[in-house]
């Protein structure tokens, strides 16, 4: 099969590549010319495990290629996939689809012979009703359908997500593109993946339901997490005891600084206004929102109270920047809230990641950035570790205490165990466990 991939991002690259490492032709497309030419030189515009090695493999064997002209590509494909981005629209949270519409009007000016339209980008439900009224619209004799292909991959684990998905989701009542849709997942469906076939409508709000369920687990045991700090109980052996229970299942169940990331915050928004545009409004989701927004800066205050009441003039360490390790997606990182807070309340930040740095730049003003984690820890009153990269999960701890100005460390990830941290003589604060003097 052809296919044209417009949106060469996170989602766009990985899926392109992976289809192309199925056996498909693909050519992915991106509007940034820079990102374009990069990835013509062999670079990688973004940080994800796996992926140059699978984009050089199918470049070389001449089934992936790049372009900033969709005309080409989408004339001789059989699908089209949107993967544009789709933010938050500025004041009301609504998911801002223009760059979906601006998509769906260059693709329909150009498509040949019968195309699948297909949105993998998440979108509200209704999206794909208006996309196919633009191809419609623009081009009158089209043969067309437009189907909805949700994407469900982790970044960090993007290519096994898309390679071994949970499942895969098909929003879409027209016969031929079910055919073309089979035909592009048919090694996953030789592995047994489980295929879903829904309505277009079914499938878009599939896509958000999965999101925001998430967002409620995690915001759930982090406000478990608190009351545990409260009453002495530790917050991981809850998680524990109540994951092994299969309707609850343990994933998305450790508690941390609250959820971040290119997805969750805004998918959770755009899925409120959807439910109250329809009078349906999901007041858990509302909640979780709300709850989530003031965890953040709950825990800059978690680290002035670790400093003793105030971080003035003190220079703090941040191990960690990315929303999540194995990525240096920096998009609504809690690091971002946590150093602004920590910043306003006058402290000086020093910062280390093992991949987020260059993102990081365009984020965060004021910020000093270490080379190694040692160097991080360099003379800083506390190190607060924020992102759960495995490099920090190995770290020399004699050596960091060491280069500490004051031994204080307050973990927001409960990489290491309590009793042990203080053993080594840090003052060690986490996320709902006793700190370790109690123990
Ligand atoms: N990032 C994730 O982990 C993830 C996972 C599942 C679903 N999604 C969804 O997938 C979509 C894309 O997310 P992303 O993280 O890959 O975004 P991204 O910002 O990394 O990439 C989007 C790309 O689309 C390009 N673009 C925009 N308009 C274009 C056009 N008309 N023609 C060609 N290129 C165009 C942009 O230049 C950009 O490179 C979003 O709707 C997101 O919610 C993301």
């Amino acid at each position: 099969m052809h296919v044209a991939m417009i949106g060469s991002g996170y989602v766009g690259l990985v899926s392109g590549a992976c289809f192309a490492d199925f056996g498909h032709v693909v050519t992915c497309v991106d509007k940034d010319p820079a990102k374009i030419e990069a990835l013509q030189r062999g670079q990688m515009p973004i940080f994800e495990p796996g992926l140059s090695d699978l984009v050089a493999k199918n470049v070389r064997e001449r089934r992936l290629s790049f372009a900033t002209d969709l005309a080409g590509p989408v004339r001789e494909a059989d699908a089209v996939f949107i993967a544009v981005g789709t933010p938050s629209r500025r004041g009301d949270g609504h998911a801002d689809l223009s760059y979906v519409y601006k998509a769906a009007e260059e693709i329909a000016a150009v498509m040949n012979g019968f195309t699948v339209v297909v949105t993998k980008s998440t979108v509200p439900v209704g999206t794909g009703d208006e996309v196919e009224r633009i191809v419609r619209e623009t081009r009158p004799d089209a043969d067309f359908a437009v189907v909805s292909n949700p994407e469900f991959l982790r970044e960090g684990a993007a290519i096994s997500d898309f390679k071994r998905p949970d499942r895969i989701l098909i929003g879409t009542d027209d016969e031929r593109a079910k055919r073309v849709m089979s035909e592009l997942y048919r090694p996953l469906y030789l592995n047994q993946a489980p295929i879903l076939v829904t309505s277009r409508r079914t499938a878009e709000l599939t896509k958000y339901a999965a999101n925001a369920f998430l967002a409620v687990k995690i915001t759930f045991i982090n406000e478990i997490a608190d009351l545990c700090e409260e009453v002495g109980a530790n917050v991981q052996e809850v998680a524990r005891g109540i994951g092994l229970d299969n309707r609850i299942g343990s994933k998305f169940l450790h508690a941390g600084p609250g959820y971040g990331g290119s997805c969750f915050p805004k998918d959770t928004l755009a899925l409120i206004k959807t439910a109250q545009d329809y009078a349906a409004p999901i007041r858990t989701i509302e909640t979780v929102v709300a709850v989530n927004e003031e965890r953040k800066r709950a825990m800059a205050q978690k680290v002035i109270a670790a400093c003793g009441g105030s971080v003035r003039g003190k220079i703090i360490a941040v191990l960690g920047l990315t929303f999540k390790p194995n990525t240096d997606d920096m998009r609504e990182a809690p690091s971002l809230s946590i150093i602004a807070a920590l910043q306003e309340a006058g402290a000086v930040v020093r910062a280390h990641d093992p991949e987020g740095i260059e993102q990081a730049r365009a984020y965060l003003t004021d910020v000093a950035y270490a080379a190694n984690p040692y160097d991080c820890a360099d003379g800083a009153d506390a190190l607060v570790i924020v992102t759960e990269w495995d490099a920090y999960r190995a770290l020399d701890l004699d050596s960091i205490r060491e280069r500490l100005g004051a031994p204080i460390i307050v973990d927001l990830r409960n990489i290491y165990p309590p009793e042990d941290m203080q053993r080594r003589g840090f003052a060690y604060t986490s996320v709902g466990r006793p700190n370790g003097e109690s123990l």
